[in-house]
């Protein structure tokens, strides 16, 4: 079931999803080599309770952190660690969910780190633009099939892959709801979209096959090949008009 907020309900996403927005745009410049992912955890921690907010993922499922942080090969759900230092030539995947007053946001933005090889940052590229060419298509009349094939035919005319095993989701009181927003398949196809609905939009995308596999610690995706992997997502709602971000500053 599609739950439509009204606007009392949109505000709390909405303030959920700049706490979301500000701790992304903070660690522009606080991702630096040489430091851990533990570090960075405790970071961004530490402003989400500043806000006023509360970190969505710890205990989420079992979940053991505050937030997801994915290097390299890794897709989604790497667990910050004590021993994993970024170095120069990385691209860190940041995941951040925020619950205010009941509501959630929910967000993530892929960060290259020091000297990133001209492909390198062309996935991040064309991931970041998916993002951008499925919320276009979030309006009023459309289907979920319209949002997935832009991000799927963006991505794969660039020559990567779209994972398959996760999707995005609807947000709201809680951090998944239906529908379910797979970044591939076929326009036309799916729920209608309606106003109110607030989406969170999150293409997964490998230099390589799209094909992962899990680690053994339970959580962590990895991609099969060993293929770099990128991630974006905002939190959105559908209005009348143009969709509105709502994990945007
Ligand atoms: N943004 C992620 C998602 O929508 C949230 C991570 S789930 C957690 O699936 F379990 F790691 F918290
Ligand atoms: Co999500």
């Amino acid at each position: 079931m599609i739950i439509i907020k009204n606007s009392e309900e949109i505000k709390k996403i909405k303030k959920a999803s700049k706490i979301v927005a500000k701790v992304l745009d903070e660690l522009r410049s606080y991702i630096k080599e040489g430091i851990t992912t533990k570090t960075i955890e405790l970071f961004i921690e530490n402003l989400i309770l500043k806000m006023g907010g509360i970190p969505a993922f710890k205990g989420y499922r079992g979940y053991p952190a505050s937030v997801c942080i994915s290097i390299n090969s890794q897709v989604v759900h790497g667990i910050p660690s004590d021993k994993v230092y970024i170095e120069s030539g990385d691209i860190v995947s940041i995941d951040v969910g925020v619950i205010f007053d009941g509501f959630y946001g929910d967000a993530a933005y892929t960060y290259g780190v020091g000297e990133v090889s001209e492909e390198t940052q062309r996935l991040l590229k064309v991931t970041e633009e998916s993002l951008y060419k499925g919320i276009e298509k979030a309006v009023v009349g459309n289907r979920i099939g319209d949002i997935s094939e832009a991000i799927q035919n963006h991505v794969e005319s660039n020559g990567f892959s779209v994972v398959r095993a996760f999707v995005g989701h609807g947000i709201g009181r809680s951090l998944h709801e239906d529908p379910q927003i797979p970044n591939f398949g076929k326009r036309g196809m799916g729920p209608k979209l309606k106003k109110g609905m607030t989406l969170a939009i999150e293409p997964m995308v490998n230099a390589g096959t799209h094909e992962v596999v899990m680690l053994s610690d339970g959580w962590t995706a990895v991609t099969k090949d060993g293929s770099l992997s990128a991630h974006f997502e905002h939190t959105i709602v559908i209005t009348e008009n143009e969709p509105e971000i709502l994990t945007k500053l």
